[in-house]
């Protein structure tokens, strides 16, 4: 009983193409949804069926850092704003989640791939897209090329060939940025509900998270949103986690996982996210 239970581990593990094991997790997958309070998202029947599932935590006291979108993004991969307080086009220097990622080898890709201006109308916009703002991947076609649109996510999905850490960021409408919540769920939980059954998806841990609460530059007010882990490293039950959580949290959680050393930024002594319950 105890090798089967062993090959059926060692499989399960085999399964994530090339994978650096995590101490939690060995694949992780994040969607960003736009511009919504925590107290409108849970009462969205799909996020709240989300973490009804047994293998659930609903982080309900997990925070965006500013307003308005961008520097929550960025903040997602470079453990701090960067001084940004607007959507407008940046080049930020210095180290990201990308160059932790790699060192330790774990693969990555991230959606989706936008360079031009932006109109108020688009579906695709840099703001929402951290990692085309770093330097040393805007200017790296090595890197710049795992930056991908969704069907390249599908393809992945299909050939069991999913990145260890992928990004997903909805287009503006089906992130609820130029329509709203049920108009994104419209889209988001017959596509989310498929991809928790397709077996290339298991032993994936899922971030769904927001950027910020409210969307207005020098917004001030709360900036509490809505943020849930799904998948097989949740062993413990649904369970609610109150810890103050923040998108630094995020990093750190990431950085502890896969042990990867600190940006030395917000990162350092944010407090990471467990899968557990206490
Ligand atoms: C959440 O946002 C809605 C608008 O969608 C607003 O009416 C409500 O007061 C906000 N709630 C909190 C707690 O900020
Ligand atoms: C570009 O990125 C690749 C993959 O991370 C890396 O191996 C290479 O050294 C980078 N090139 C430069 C010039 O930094
Ligand atoms: C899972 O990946 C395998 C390739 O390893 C592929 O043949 C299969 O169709 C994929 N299944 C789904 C549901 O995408
Ligand atoms: C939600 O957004 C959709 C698409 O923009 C729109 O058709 C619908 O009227 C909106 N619903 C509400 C309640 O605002
Ligand atoms: C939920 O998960 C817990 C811990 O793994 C387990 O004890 C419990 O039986 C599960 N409940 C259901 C309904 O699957």
């Amino acid at each position: 009983m105890a090798i089967l239970t062993y090959i059926i581990i060692l499989a399960a593990t085999l399964s994530v193409v090339n994978a650096v094991p995590g101490l939690w997790f060995d694949r992780f997958f994040m969607v960003v949804f736009e511009n919504t309070n925590y107290t409108d998202a849970i009462a969205n029947p799909y996020f709240k069926s989300l973490v009804e599932k047994n293998n659930s935590v609903l982080m309900s006291n997990y925070d965006g850092v500013s307003h308005p979108s961008q520097p929550n993004y960025i903040a997602t991969i470079y453990g701090d704003i960067a001084g940004i307080a607007d959507d407008e086009f940046y080049d930020i220097d210095g180290i990201n989640l990308v160059d932790l990622l790699e060192a330790k080898g774990v693969s990555w890709k991230a959606g989706n791939c936008f360079t031009g201006m932006k109109t108020e109308d688009a579906a695709y916009v840099r703001e929402h897209n951290p990692f085309i703002s770093m330097k040393n991947i805007n200017t790296n076609a090595t890197r710049c090329a795992n930056i991908v649109n969704a069907d390249q996510f599908e393809a992945d999905l299909a050939s069991n060939s999913l990145p260890q850490f992928s990004y997903y960021v909805p287009d503006r409408f089906n992130d609820a940025h130029n329509t709203n919540l049920t108009y994104a769920m419209s889209w988001f939980q017959p596509w989310f509900d498929e991809k928790l059954q397709n077996v290339n998806f298991t032993n994936t841990l899922s971030l769904i998270v927001f950027d910020e609460s409210d969307h207005d530059e020098g917004d001030t007010g709360p900036n509490h949103i809505y943020a849930s882990l799904i998948g097989s490293s949740v062993t413990s039950g649904a369970h609610e986690d109150t810890t103050p959580y923040t998108h630094y949290s995020l990093v750190k959680t990431i950085e502890e996982n896969w042990g990867l050393g600190t940006l030395g930024r917000n990162d350092v002594d944010a407090i990471q996210a467990t899968t557990q319950q206490d």
